[in-house]
């Protein structure tokens, strides 16, 4: 298939393009590298051994991605382009919505004018609000929610998906609820470079094991768990590339409109059995410190992945510590991220 990667450059996607063409298929990619650093694609073409088409522009312009569909056979989207800061998101609610939901409705029309027959959305966990039962289910009683706009724009998004594609015949939609994605390419060529102090764990972890920053603060020792701190589902970014991968071909002989898949491993492993996991890897203490909870955090969250297994035929196969290896071969030869230029 030809798939218009659309976030390519970015983390997820940079992973997603290689997956893609290991497995055979042809990408463009689309990015406005407001989140990304153009270096990533000097990288990926070394990695895949051949070029990348790269197609720099803003999807939320809708005459650009039109013409993108006219001169480009298009077989399927994945959809990865997004703001996803949590943070940044309640102070800036607007451009949020305005980005993630203009975005899909851009592609949405194109696809529709062009016929374009087949959708990956990069959706996620955190449409698992704080009534949702564990481990999470795609089909669990309650309705899908979220506590701040990043994951409220993702919800919208399922919505708006699955009306479209329960009013287009041809159209069928994957909808992948990402957990908790960490580690890099295994060449350690290419990896997550948040901009700024990073909000997620394992980035932060890495920046302390690199002597970018002095020390992790653990958010609540306190939580009713083992050993007091929260539980997370994270997947190996290359499990959870290939997953998309195996959706894309799911997709070819789908009979529901629309479907939801969780990404996950199914199991929880916690703030301090990831430190401990970072420790081994790099083979030096992390130095943390446990500070108050912070605000919106839940306690625990895991996936059920049978329906993964079941339909998609994939499952992650990758470890906790494999992840902390991989994301700091990344992390120490790219001790600053990626160039600038
Ligand atoms: C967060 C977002 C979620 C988003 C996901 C993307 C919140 C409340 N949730 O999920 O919407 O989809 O990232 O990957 O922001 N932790 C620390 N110290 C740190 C950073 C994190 O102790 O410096 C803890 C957190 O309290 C949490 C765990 O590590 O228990 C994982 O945090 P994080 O990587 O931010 O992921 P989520 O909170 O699961």
């Amino acid at each position: 298939m030809h798939v218009l990667v659309s976030g390519g450059a970015g983390y997820i996607g940079s992973h997603t393009v290689l997956a893609l063409i290991r497995a055979g298929h042809s990408v463009v990619v689309v990015d406005d590298f407001s989140n990304s650093k153009a270096a990533v694609v000097g990288r990926l073409e070394a990695l895949a051994g051949q070029q990348i088409p790269v197609q720099a522009f803003d999807l939320t312009d809708r005459d650009k991605t039109d013409r993108l569909f006219d001169t480009e056979h298009v077989d399927a989207v994945i959809h990865f382009a997004g703001f996803k800061a949590v943070g940044e998101s309640v102070a800036k609610p607007l451009t949020y919505y305005t980005n993630n939901l203009d975005t899909t409705f851009s592609l949405l029309r194109a696809m529709e004018r062009h016929g374009t027959p087949k959708l990956v959305f990069s959706s996620s966990a955190t449409v698992y609000g704080p009534r949702s039962v564990l481990p999470y289910r795609e089909d669990g009683e309650e309705p899908i929610e979220a506590v701040n706009p990043y994951g409220r724009s993702k919800v919208m998004l399922e919505h708006v998906l699955t009306d479209v594609a329960a009013a287009a015949p041809a159209l069928k939609v994957a909808l992948l609820r990402y957990f908790n994605p960490v580690g890099a390419h295994p060449s350690g060529m290419i990896g997550e470079d948040p901009g700024g102090i990073p909000n997620n764990l394992v980035p932060y972890i890495a920046q302390v094991a690199v002597g970018r920053r002095e020390k992790l603060s653990v958010f609540g020792g306190d939580y009713d768990t083992p050993d007091g701190t929260c539980l997370r589902d994270y997947i190996h970014v290359e499990d959870l590339a290939e997953g998309h991968v195996a959706a894309l071909e799911y997709l070819t002989t789908a009979t529901e409109p629309a479907r939801a898949f969780n990404l996950g491993t199914g199991h929880g492993t916690s703030v301090l059995e990831m430190v401990h996991a970072f420790e081994r890897a790099a083979g030096r203490p992390i130095p943390y410190e446990i500070v108050d909870r912070r605000p919106g955090d839940l306690p625990v969250s895991y996936a059920d992945v049978s329906r993964a297994a079941a339909e998609l035929g994939w499952r992650a196969t990758r470890s906790v510590d494999d992840m902390c290896v991989d994301a700091w071969r990344w992390q120490s030869q790219n001790p600053e991220g990626y160039p600038d230029a």
